[in-house]
């Protein structure tokens, strides 16, 4: 608890350009749940390391994807926006539960698996232990929510069980933090291949649509994206692509899967595919205006990063002094 309110924690990587997933399975709840809870929204550029990127890329990314929270709609005054590098505590947390991680709790982990078979050539140990620093991020912030996509649930599960091992030995040290998952939008599918979900390192350009995407990209790739023969718009599991749409459409509007597919009563995908397109049109592009807008005002970000960064320093230093008293590192002499 901080002043009276739960703790709200999330994180998205700067690798590549948000998408629609990042937006809908992410953003845009944390946009909702930011007036209930005492949040911290973090730039998680440390995790971004365990890529090899290019390090002014890198750079700008994070910027630009720090700005995009506040252009999504979080206020930056009321909510804690900063890099994660910013913050020595996520190391030096990550550090100390390494050691109560084991390694075969690691092997079991998905996104391991599938980072590694896509990076053959660079499987650090960083990439290993990525979810170890994923539980710090979380641990550091005595958070009780983390809104994610479906795809991080496995994250969270080692995190709270890296927490309650924790706390068995050294008392109530850790809050065990809860996911959320928005009940739509969880699983944003590739619009080539909707087997598999959209994603920031798909190499098919029309598998994703990016949220700085101009109106007539989102259109083409909604009017491109692959459905079935069946020519019939109905929310189920042998039509993974409409259902998708479906989702998109539903997610973006607030309406259930039921009432979307009333809407489309006796329509053809082709109107489908419009509807959803000009639909994410519309939320996408004040998000775009807005992120242009403050794109420029260099001085009022500049602002924001320095004040969150030592507002998340602050609390992030409340725990790791009381971990590190735990585990029996020697006091501090003032
Ligand atoms: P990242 O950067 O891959 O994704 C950011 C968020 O977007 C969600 N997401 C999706 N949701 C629905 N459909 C999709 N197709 C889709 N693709 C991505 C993700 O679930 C995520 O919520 N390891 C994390 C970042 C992280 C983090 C944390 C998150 C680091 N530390 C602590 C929460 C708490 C990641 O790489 O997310």
């Amino acid at each position: 608890m901080i002043d009276g309110k739960k703790v709200l924690f999330s994180g998205m990587q700067a690798t590549g350009t948000l998408t629609l997933g990042n937006y809908l399975g992410a953003l845009k709840n944390w946009v909702k749940l930011s007036e209930e809870y005492e949040c911290f929204y973090s730039v998680v550029d440390l995790h971004s390391i365990t890529i090899r990127q290019d390090p002014a890329e890198l750079r700008k990314r994070a910027r630009n994807l720090l700005t995009l929270y506040i252009a999504a709609g979080l206020d930056p005054v009321k909510n804690c926006i900063y890099y994660q590098s910013h913050v020595s505590g996520h190391a030096e947390l990550a550090w100390v539960l390494n050691c109560f991680t084991y390694m075969g709790e690691l092997n079991r982990m998905t996104q391991f698996k599938d980072k590694s078979a896509k990076h053959a050539d660079n499987i650090n140990a960083g990439l290993f232990t990525y979810p170890v620093l994923m539980a710090a991020d979380i641990l550091l912030y005595q958070s009780d929510v983390v809104p994610v996509g479906n795809d991080q649930l496995q994250h969270l599960e080692i995190t709270r069980d890296i927490a309650q091992r924790f706390n068995a030995i050294y008392g109530d040290v850790f809050t065990i933090p809860e996911p959320y998952i928005g009940k739509q939008g969880a699983r944003i599918m590739s619009l080539q291949e909707p087997t598999k979900k959209m994603s920031k390192s798909d190499e098919n350009p029309n598998a994703s649509v990016y949220l700085m995407d101009k109106p007539d990209d989102i259109m083409r790739k909604f009017k491109r994206a692959v459905t079935d023969s069946e020519a019939n718009i109905a929310y189920n599991d042998s039509q993974l692509g409409v259902r998708n749409l479906l989702d998109i459409y539903c997610t973006c509007k607030n309406i259930t899967p039921e009432e979307a597919v009333k809407e489309f009563d006796g329509k053809g995908y082709a109107e489908l595919k419009t509807a959803v397109g000009e639909t994410v049109v519309s939320v996408l592009s004040p998000v775009q205006s807005e992120f242009e807008r403050l794109q420029k005002d260099k001085a009022y970000i500049d602002g924001i990063i320095k004040a969150n960064a030592e507002k998340a320093n602050y609390i992030a230093t409340k725990t790791l002094r009381k971990v590190q008293k735990k585990v029996g590192f020697p006091e501090r002499i003032r």
